[in-house]
């Protein structure tokens, strides 16, 4: 009721500019339906099958029954605003988040024929098949040979220091880092540029030959040159690996992914080809997200 004008009696009497809604109005498209997705968000014989993933950290819903096929040699780039789950989402694929004791994961995830949460999962060794990079460069205040080094002695993946050499050698070509390190093998690693580091942390990574390379933030910490060799890095690894990347560069997820999964809120509102998430998204989520409305 228009209180202003009392000989105002209906809407119809209205002048247009004075009606307010009572309650914000939402298109039907802005309400996330719990466990759909649009868009593509399954392969034929995928790498990863994930299906129903809730995860809780102790009553706390963090991941809203989502599920996702990951593809063999696909990077896929998981992008959404802040506190949206990406990371909690990334951490259930190599079970990086056992080691938070609030955490709970419900759900069906495989890699390819492996129940990833059996109970007799050998969790070393799964980490060794899916291999992690954070945020922040981490290497170990050992000698850049003894970072590379690390992974294949612990795992027992050579007999004699020239197969070890040969590893370490072939891992940090493959990181694009040989060149720079060669003649300083012996260096203690935490001597080296931001940019060299996190390019030393993916050598690690690929040292113990993984099938799956999960990247959180990869190149947050790190500036526009460092950045462009790690995403040429990307490109290179997609030959041979899986790779799944969170990002907040929308730029970076359409330079290095194949296909784009957009979280919100703990859900999975879309996945599409990558092209398609930043030209046409299906949900209105997806694109208030890419335009900027929020985030
Ligand atoms: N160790 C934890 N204990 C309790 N709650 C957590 C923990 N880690 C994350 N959460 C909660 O789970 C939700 C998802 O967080 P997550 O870190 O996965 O989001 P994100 O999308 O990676 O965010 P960002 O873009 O800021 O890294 C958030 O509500 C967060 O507060
Ligand atoms: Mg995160």
């Amino acid at each position: 009721m228009n209180t202003m004008n009392p000989t105002v009696t209906s809407e119809a009497d209205m002048p247009e500019e004075t009606l307010i809604p009572l309650q914000e109005e939402r298109p039907a498209e802005t309400v996330i339906e719990e466990g759909k997705t649009v868009g593509i968000p399954f392969a034929d014989d995928p790498k990863f099958r994930l299906r129903n993933v809730e995860v809780f950290y102790g009553e706390e819903r963090a991941i809203k029954n989502i599920s996702l096929d990951i593809g063999r040699n696909e990077v896929i780039a998981f992008i959404g605003p802040s506190g949206c789950g990406k990371s909690t989402f990334l951490r259930c694929l190599n079970r990086m988040n056992d080691s938070i004791d609030i955490c709970r994961v419900k759900g069906q995830l495989m890699l390819d024929q492996d129940d990833i949460y059996h109970t007799k999962r050998d969790v070393v060794e799964l980490r060794a098949r899916v291999g992690m990079v954070f945020q922040k460069p981490n290497p170990f205040p050992k000698s850049i040979y003894d970072n590379v080094a690390y992974g294949p002695r612990i795992h027992g993946l050579a007999n004699r220091k020239s197969d070890l050499d040969e590893i370490v050698e072939s891992s940090l070509r493959k990181a694009g880092l040989w060149d720079e390190v060669k003649d300083r093998l012996d260096a203690t690693a935490t001597g080296m540029s931001g940019g060299q580091q996190q390019r030393l942390c993916i050598a690690r990574a690929i040292a113990v030959s993984p099938e799956v390379i999960l990247m959180d933030e990869p190149c947050s910490a790190l500036d526009p040159i460092a950045t462009a060799k790690v995403e040429e890095l990307i490109a290179e690894m997609s030959e041979s690996y899986t790779i799944v990347i969170v990002t907040h560069s929308m730029q970076q997820a359409a330079r290095v992914s194949n296909r784009t999964a957009y979280f919100h809120l703990g859900h999975l509102v879309e996945v599409n080809e990558t092209d398609k998430v930043f030209t046409s998204p299906e949900h209105e989520l997806t694109e208030s997200y890419i335009t900027g409305r929020f985030g």
